[in-house]
């Protein structure tokens, strides 16, 4: 489907706003002359609109302190679940730019064509001896009466973005957070996690890094599950805000900034890429197969790993069973195909002059894509702020909208 256009500036699609940042690697060959005509024309970009005086931004900003503003706005963000590269998504950008085009922000909206991920086969299963077989359903329930109930067929089936493709059936492994100190932990007690299905939990660091770290230490395949005891500490949605029996945590497991195909150079039209497998087989990405699971799929693996009881901090919360390290005798049969494919997204540039210093850009990515998100998730929230920076927390402004020099004198 097209990128919908209504009430878009788009007259400028084609000039860049920003210089393309330099190409680290060396290897690739970057022509200058279009990187010099893109440089110019970002130097004359400001030239060719006439800018707001800076008092407009103070006074808009001032004018933006209400509730209702960030929940209408949030609202319509969310709406529809908006994964990278579909029709709800670029919806989304147009509605993020047509607000702030109303805003007299200069915005525009410019295509990218880049590698994205999704999911094309998952199932995970779970054995032990003497056990029934259970199947996961990998599937996030809704409840009676949830709004959201129609456009949840919209939702993506959940798994990590960028996860390699294939099929691992091997004894689990206990991981804690899958931090690197824990696979360490791990070693450091004897337990071997070579060709195992690491089992860790969310909560301490990037999912991305939670991969990589069960890859370093040998593991064949990951599973990250969201433990009720961080997740979970109350009453669950949607009687009270902690994550419900069958939520699940999805995301990008990629490493790097942006395109895969374009590392740390610009993803324009025609440039040098890598191929998908060469980009695939980058070390920022995870590197083999993995899939998220939610905290009552994640507990009842848990229940049968045995070994060793694992170290308090290792725990769940109050009232859970013991965990172990493992491995087994659980086993978990984990088969994940990904679908990696370039795919058009669209940027939403907008333009804040500054006070002092107007011709020097700082970027604040907000919505850096590929996105991979469900109903009320980081881009509502992001934009949300944005929107409605008011003064009385402008302190917060900075922590929060990294990069953006708002001088509210
Ligand atoms: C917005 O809501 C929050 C949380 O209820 C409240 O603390 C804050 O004072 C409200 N701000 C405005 C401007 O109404
Ligand atoms: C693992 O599950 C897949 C189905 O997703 C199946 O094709 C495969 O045979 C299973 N492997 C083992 C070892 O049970
Ligand atoms: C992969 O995704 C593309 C873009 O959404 C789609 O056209 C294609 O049919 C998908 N292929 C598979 C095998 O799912």
């Amino acid at each position: 489907m097209p990128p919908p256009q209504d009430g878009v500036d788009d007259s400028a699609a084609r000039v860049p706003l920003l210089p393309p940042p330099a190409p680290r690697r060396a290897a690739v060959r970057l022509h200058p002359l279009p990187l010099l005509i893109a440089a110019t024309l970002a130097a004359s970009y400001r030239l060719l609109f006439l800018a707001p005086a800076p008092s407009y931004y103070q006074s808009l900003l001032l004018s933006l302190g209400s509730n209702d503003t960030a929940a209408a706005h949030l609202h319509a963000l969310t709406i529809r679940p908006h994964l990278a590269g579909t029709g709800a998504n670029a919806l989304a950008a147009a509605h993020v730019a047509a607000t702030l085009s109303s805003h007299s922000f200069r915005t525009r909206l410019t295509s990218y064509s880049v590698l994205l991920s999704y999911p094309a086969y998952r199932s995970l299963s779970l054995s032990a001896p003497d056990r029934d077989t259970v199947l996961f359903a990998l599937k996030q329930e809704t409840y009676a009466g949830d709004p959201y109930e129609a456009v949840s067929a919209e939702a993506v089936p959940t798994f990590l973005a960028y996860a390699a493709s294939g099929s691992v059936s091997a004894e689990a492994v206990y991981a804690n957070y899958g931090r690197a100190e824990d696979f360490a932990y791990l070693a450091a007690r004897g337990i071997d996690v070579t060709g195992k299905v690491a089992v860790a939990r969310y909560g301490e660091v990037f999912r991305g890094d939670i991969v990589r770290n069960a890859r370093d230490a040998g593991a064949a395949a990951a599973v990250i599950y969201s433990d009720a005891k961080d997740y979970a500490a109350g009453k669950t949605f949607p009687d009270g805000p902690w994550m419900p029996p069958t939520g699940v945590q999805v995301g990008s497991t990629f490493k790097g900034v942006g395109d895969p195909t374009t590392p740390m150079w610009a993803s324009s039209e025609g440039c040098e890429r890598l191929t998908i497998a060469e980009a695939m087989s980058s070390d920022d990405m995870p590197g083999i197969p993995a899939l998220p699971v939610s905290w009552k799929d994640g507990e009842t693996i848990l229940q049968l790993i045995g070994g060793d009881v694992a170290p308090e901090n290792w725990q769940g919360g109050d009232g859970a069973a013991a965990y172990r390290f493992g491995p087994g005798p659980a086993v978990l049969n984990l088969t994940y195909t990904g679908n990696e494919t370039m795919v058009t997204i669209q940027n939403v540039i907008s333009v804040i002059e500054g006070g002092e210093e107007p011709e020097r850009y700082d970027q604040n990515p907000q919505s850096p894509y590929p996105q991979y998100l469900l109903p009320n998730s980081n881009l509502g929230k992001g934009h949300c702020i944005i929107y409605s920076t008011n003064p009385s927390v402008g302190s917060s402004i900075q922590p929060e909208c990294d990069g953006w020099k708002f001088n509210l004198r």
